[in-house]
């Protein structure tokens, strides 16, 4: 399987059968890395993705959090949001949203204990999201495919060995959001429980992986397993992505197979509403 981009009346029913979909650069997607970039350098100077070879470890955390807070929390984020889905033809008020988080993908990451979460072998809905959940993921710069992620799509309706059970989402919130942004603690990524694959991901095989263009979107369903791509480029790789759901597929009881997810408590009623936007 490889990226495609199906019509938009049929994105949905692609998306929950397994489709991998790219759509090109739009002013609102421009929009949004421009906003993500803002922050960035407004907190790191003019060269962001190099700031990890200069500022320590504690002091960078501070300042990417604080982004990560601004990003997530901002309404305009939600506006662009929402424009994003109309200029691909999509009714925002049909939609609900798990707002923007940044992601940070620094060079050699994963020989970081604190940071073992960001390249856990997953699926989204394992975080108490529901089976139609989609996962719209956006690059703020372009990227070889070492750099992104990849995902195995012969998982999807087959299940995998996880600890998903162990992954409350009302408790998980219940004290703040903090974990949930993870703004503020950088000693949460060795606490938190989160939940991920038990077996041995080089057993999996290699997924489908992907270079990438600044600004592009990328979906896919949120019940496909898939994980970050450790990288050992010469700078931080920086990334956003939201979670969408379509009320009326929720509703209806419509959306990607569920075969292994024993997460409990719903992110549904936190969700933001992209309509009137
Ligand atoms: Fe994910």
């Amino acid at each position: 399987m490889s990226w495609t981009t199906p019509p938009i009346s049929e994105l949905r029913d692609a998306l929950y059968a397994g489709a991998l979909v790219r759509l090109p650069p739009v002013p609102a997607s421009t929009a949004l890395v421009c906003r993500a970039k803002g922050l960035l350098e407004a907190e790191l100077g003019p060269a962001p993705r190099e700031a990890v070879h200069q500022l320590a470890d504690p002091e960078l955390f501070r300042r990417l959090g604080r982004v990560r807070k601004a990003l997530y929390l901002d309404p305009d984020a939600l506006t662009e949001i929402a424009a994003l889905l109309e200029e691909h033809g999509l009714d925002p008020s049909e939609w609900v949203t798990d707002p923007a988080r940044l992601r940070v993908i620094h060079p050699h990451g994963e020989q970081n204990p604190k940071a073992a979460a960001v390249y856990a072998v997953h699926r989204d809905t394992w975080y108490g999201h529901p089976a139609n959940l989609v996962t719209w993921w956006i690059p703020l710069d372009d990227v070889p495919a070492s750099e992104t992620f990849e995902v195995w799509t012969d998982r999807l309706d087959e299940p995998v060995a996880n600890d998903s059970e162990r992954f409350d989402y009302d408790e998980w919130v219940s004290r703040g959001w903090n974990l949930k942004i993870g703004w503020q603690d950088p000693e949460a990524g060795l606490r938190a429980r989160y939940p991920g694959f038990l077996g041995d991901r080089d057993a999996l095989g290699k997924g489908v992986g992907f270079a990438a263009q600044e600004g592009e979107s990328r979906l896919f369903a949120g019940a496909h397993l898939h994980a970050t791509r450790p990288h050992a480029g010469a700078r931080t790789r920086f990334s956003l992505d939201f979670r969408i759901v379509h009320l009326g597929d929720l509703a209806a009881g419509r959306g990607a197979p569920s075969v292994d997810d024993r997460s409990r408590g719903s992110c549904v009623p936190d969700y933001e509403p992209l309509g009137g936007r």
